[in-house]
Parts: C-alpha cells; sequence; structure tokens
C-alpha cells in the first residue's frame, strides 16, 4: 500500500473501531473496580462503594502568596472560597466501625470564582495500596471472603502479595499508625502528584496534604477497647459546635529525582514543604444526609493552574467513581 493510502486506512481503522474499542476496555477495568469493591463489603443501596460510611461538612479555603508563587489557580487568591466537604471511614460498608485500622477520607470541592471547581478525595496515609490501576481489582478479590469458607483465600491472598510487594506499603504505615482519634485530628494526603503552573511550560510537580491545626491524635489500646463503633460523626459535630476547625494545606515539592507515577512510593521528608493556605471546617450536617451526598469527589476536575501528573492510578480515579455515583443515585428514591 502506497504511504498516503496507509495512512487514511489507519484513520478509518481508528475512526471506526479501534478507538471505541480502547474507551470499551476501559470502562470494563472500572466497572470491574467498582464490582470488586461491591464483592468485598456487599451491596449497601445508596452508598458509595468505597468511603461508604462518612458525614457532609463545609466550610472555607483561604490560600497564601507561597500557593500563587506556585500555581496561578484562584484558589491561591487570598479571598474566602466556599467548601463543600465529606469526612469518611475507609471501605465500602456503611456501618464500617470508626475504630478500623483502615484510612479515613477528607474530600473537598472547592467552588472558585466564575463557576469552576477543584474536586479532590484524600486519606489519611501517605501512600495508595496500588501503584496501577489494573491491580486494583485483584488487590481487593483477593481480599474478598471466599463463599465456601467465609475467608479469603489464604493461598490466593499470598500469591497476589509474593506478585505485587509494592501493594503493602499501605498495609505496612496503617499497621503502625494509631487510630485516628477525630476527623479532626488525622493527617490527610492527597497521594497522587499534581503539576502545578504559574504559567504555561512554568510547572512544579507536587502533593499535598492537610495537617490539622488540632494535632495529629491517635487512640490508645485502653481507649479502643471502651469505645463503640460509631463516634466520629458525634464527635465533629460536638468539636465544630464548640468552634471551627482548620487545617493546614502543604506542600511537598518534587526534587528531578522523585517518582511522579507511583503513589504506593512517598517521596522522601527532606524534599522542601510550604504552606499554601488554611482549610476551615465551620459546619457540619445534623444528620447522615448533606450536600455531599449526591456529588463524586473526582480528583480530575482540577482549574486552570493545576494539572494532573501522569500517574495511571490518578487518571484512573475518574470512570470509577462516576460508576459508582450513578449506581448509588439510581438506587434512592429522591422524591
Ligand atoms: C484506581 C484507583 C481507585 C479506584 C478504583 C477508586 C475507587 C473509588 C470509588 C468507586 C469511590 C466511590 C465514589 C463515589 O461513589 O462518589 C471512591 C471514593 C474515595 N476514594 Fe477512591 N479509588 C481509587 C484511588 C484512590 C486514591 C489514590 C485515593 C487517595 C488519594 C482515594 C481516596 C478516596 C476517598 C477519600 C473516597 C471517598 C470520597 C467521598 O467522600 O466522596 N481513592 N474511590
Amino acid at each position: 500500500m502506497k504511504p498516503l493510502l496507509l495512512a487514511i486506512a489507519a484513520s478509518a481503522a481508528v475512526g471506526s473501531g479501534l478507538l471505541s474499542v480502547q474507551a470499551h476496555a476501559q470502562t470494563s477495568q472500572a466497572e470491574s473496580q467498582v464490582n470488586a469493591l461491591e464483592g468485598l463489603a456487599g451491596k449497601h443501596p445508596g452508598s458509595r462503594r468505597s468511603g461508604a460510611k462518612g458525614i457532609c461538612a463545609s466550610g472555607h479555603f483561604v490560600g497564601n502568596a507561597a500557593g500563587r508563587e506556585l500555581s496561578s489557580a484562584a484558589v491561591f487568591s487570598g479571598e474566602r472560597i466556599p467548601v463543600v466537604a465529606r469526612f469518611s471511614v475507609g471501605g465500602g460498608s456503611p456501618k464500617a466501625s470508626d475504630k478500623s485500622k483502615s484510612v479515613r477520607g477528607l474530600a473537598l470541592q472547592f467552588q472558585l470564582p466564575g463557576g469552576a471547581q477543584w474536586q479532590m478525595a484524600n486519606i489519611s496515609a501517605p501512600v495508595f495500596f496500588v501503584s496501577k490501576p489494573e491491580q486494583f481489582a485483584p488487590f481487593v478479590q483477593a481480599r474478598t471472603a471466599d463463599p465456601a469458607t467465609g475467608k479469603p483465600n489464604p493461598e490466593k491472598l499470598k500469591a497476589f502479595n509474593d506478585a505485587n510487594p509494592d501493594t503493602l506499603r499501605q498495609a505496612a504505615y496503617l499497621a503502625q499508625a494509631p487510630v485516628p482519634a477525630s476527623y479532626a485530628t488525622a493527617n490527610y494526603w492527597g497521594v497522587n502528584a499534581f503539576e502545578f503552573e504559574t504559567a504555561p511550560g512554568k510547572g512544579q510537580f507536587v502533593r499535598w496534604q492537610f495537617v490539622p491545626e488540632a494535632g495529629v491524635m491517635g487512640l490508645s489500646e485502653e481507649q479502643l477497647k471502651s469505645m463503640g463503633d460509631d463516634f466520629l460523626a458525634a464527635e465533629l459535630r460536638d468539636r465544630v459546635g464548640k468552634g471551627a476547625v482548620a487545617f493546614d494545606f502543604r506542600l511537598q515539592l518534587a526534587d528531578a529525582a522523585d517518582n511522579l507515577i507511583d503513589p504506593t512510593l512517598a517521596w522522601p521528608d527532606s524534599r522542601k514543604v510550604v504552606s499554601a493556605g488554611k482549610l476551615v471546617i465551620d459546619s457540619v450536617s445534623p444528620d447522615s444526609g448533606g450536600a455531599c451526598d449526591a456529588m463524586t469527589f473526582n480528583p480530575l476536575v482540577l482549574p486552570a493552574g493545576i494539572k494532573p501528573s501522569a500517574d495511571p492510578v490518578l487518571n484512573a480515579r475518574a470512570a470509577p467513581y462516576a460508576i459508582s455515583l450513578g449506581r448509588r443515585l439510581g438506587e434512592v428514591d429522591r422524591k
């Protein structure tokens, strides 16, 4: 075939079939991720398939000059930016114990002037449990009870862990971290890398974290014994009823040597960290509903001045969040 004809044939193939095959493969991966979460935690109509137990809150964010030096995003203007928040307990069960050695979540939506939004969902661990999206469903399935025994199959779990040692880093972190005493005393990390930009081509890769002004506080083994499984929501309502809670928004700046695409690897503590603003939570929903209920927090909804890195886990998050949102909204009668 002549070069021109070849080019025409190739573009016709892309137009007719190849692209849709690719799009379909992606949908299947996201669906199998959400199905795996349902398999592990059971089906809970109306609930998120991950971070199922949680509470809506709201407040504002004020960015500062250090943030403006790194990004042109309007969130750092220094004006008060309204924020919708959701605090959660890791896992797909709305009945998860607040004493679980799992992550706590802090999801945020910043409402920027002109209608733009910034969404994110952060966790109380500096690393995630998979470095590639294709590990997600098999990771969850390996931890799912075998119907015959009521327990995960130990050989299957060992085989997965041996073949994927990178997926054990988050569990190692959580095993040595105390269970958070309050949603307001956990440190929340964004985990994935993003590029902050002041102008096209002037970028700096960062990872962010929200550091609680109240300090990081966990529960002792003694305290855990005397506490029930549901204390986090009431504790946050009480605490915010007495005065707003705040988090320092910090950016860890990547060095040229740092891995930008593997969320199971933390960057060295020696990296420069700057405080770029303050998050204030001054209202908590009085019940289990609220403004955050019908929302999803898709970390690819970014304002101008902040761009995603090439981290494949970050780039795979939008689809399963939308699928989970679609399933749970379809299950609830909102009339
Ligand atoms: C391929 C990787 C991932 C998959 C398949 C996945 C899947 C999901 C799904 C299905 C939901 C429920 C969404 C909804 O119904 O609105 C969710 C929520 C959540 N995810 Fe992920 N996730 C991934 C990566 C991450 C990472 C890297 C983080 C941490 C930085 C994270 C933190 C959270 C949090 C905190 C929530 C609860 C958000 C809320 O309160 O609405 N996830 N995830």
